[in-house]
C-alpha cells in the first residue's frame, strides 16, 4: 500500500517507527521500494554523493526533478520527498511555491522538505496551502554550513537548544506534517519529539525519534569523502563493487570473460560465405 501523509500521522499517534533512505535513481529506489521503506528522499545530498560537489549549495531545481522522477518512476509504495534545492524557496514565498509545484508536476514528488524554521515558516505554510505537503528541516541543515562555518553539531547551548525547539514548533504551526532534525544532541531530539504532534525524523539525532533516515551510499559504504559519527555502515557495498570492477578488468585482460555463455551464435556457413566473398 502507498505511504501518505497518513502513513506518517498514525504511526505518531500509535508510536511506530518510520523509515526513510535516500535515493536518486530508479534501480535504487525499486531496490528499497521492494524492501519496504515508508519514505523515499531524493535528498540535494545528490550534489555531494552523485554530482561530486563538497557541498549542496550548487544543486539546481533541474538536479532535482532530473533525479525525483527516476525515483518516483520506482518507488510505487514508498512516499516520495523530493528536497527544494538552495534559493528555490528562500528567497521568496511566491518562488517557494512556484518551485514546489514544480517538484510536484515535474519531478513526481508526493512531498516536498525544505531547510530552516522560523524563518521560513511563511514559505512553508504557502506550500502546504496550496496543496503542497511539506516535510521541514531543522539543525544541522546542510544548506547553511556556510552560516555555520561547518558540520557543526547544533543545538548545544541553551539558546541554541531552545531555538531548535522554537524552529521546530515555528514548523509545526505552519502546517508541515513531520520534519528532519539533524545533528543536534539526542536528549534534544527527545525533547522536541515529545513536544510535536507531527513525526520527528532523525539523523544524527538519536534513538527517540519518530523515524530515521539515512543517504544511503553512507550506510552502504558506497562514499568515503566525508562519514560523519552517526552513520552505521550495514554493508560495504564500496568494497564489493570496488571488487567487480577489479575482476571484470581483470577477465577482460586475461580472456576469461566474455565466455561461450555470453555469446550470440550464428550458422557458420554464413560466415564462410562472407569470408569467400571477401577473398
Ligand atoms: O539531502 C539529504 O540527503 C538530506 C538528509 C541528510 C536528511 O536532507
Amino acid at each position: 500500500m502507498k505511504n501518505t501523509v497518513l502513513t506518517f500521522k498514525k504511526a505518531k499517534e500509535e508510536g511506530t517507527k518510520i523509515s526513510m533512505l535516500t535515493a536518486y535513481d530508479y534501480s535504487t529506489a525499486s531496490l528499497m521500494d521492494a524492501a519496504g521503506v515508508n519514505a523515499i528522499l531524493v535528498g540535494d545530498s545528490l550534489g555531494n554523493v552523485m554530482l561530486g560537489y563538497e557541498d549542496t549549495v550548487s544543486v539546481t531545481m533541474e538536479d532535482m526533478i532530473h533525479h525525483g522522477a527516476a525515483v518516483a518512476r520506482g518507488a510505487k509504495n514508498a512516499m516520495v520527498v523530493i528536497d527544494m534545492p538552495f534559493m528555490s524557496y528562500q528567497t521568496s514565498v511566491y518562488d517557494a511555491v512556484v518551485n514546489a509545484g514544480r517538484l510536484m508536476k515535474e519531478g513526481r514528488a508526493n512531498a516536498v522538505k525544505l531547510e530552516g524554521g522560523v524563518a521560513v515558516a511563511p514559505q512553508i505554510k504557502a506550500i502546504v496551502d496550496a496543496g503542497i505537503p511539506v516535510v521541514g528541516h531543522i539543525g544541522l541543515t546542510p544548506q547553511s554550513i556556510n552560516a555555520f562555518g561547518g558540520h557543526k553539531v547544533q543545538g548545544k547551548t541553551i539558546e541554541a537548544a531552545k531555538k531548535l525547539l522554537e524552529d521546530a514548533k515555528a514548523v509545526e504551526a505552519a502546517g508541515a506534517f513531520s520534519v528532519v532534525i539533524e545533528g543536534v544532541p539526542a536528549a534534544l531530539a527527545k525533547l522536541v519529539t515529545e513536544k510535536l504532534s507531527i513525526p520527528t525524523i532523525g539523523i544524527g539525532a538519536g534513538s527517540d525519534c519518530d523515524g530515521q533516515v539515512l543517504v544511503y551510499q553512507d550506510m552502504l559504504g558506497m562514499y568515503s569523502d566525508f562519514t560523519p559519527k552517526f552513520v552505521k555502515k550495514f554493508a560495504n557495498v564500496g568494497e564489493v563493487m570496488k571488487g567487480a570492477f577489479a575482476q571484470y578488468i581483470e577477465e577482460i585482460n586475461n580472456g576469461t570473460f566474455p565466455t561461450q555463455e555470453h555469446c550470440y551464435s550464428i550458422d557458420p556457413m554464413i560466415i564462410e560465405k562472407i569470408i569467400k566473398e571477401e577473398q
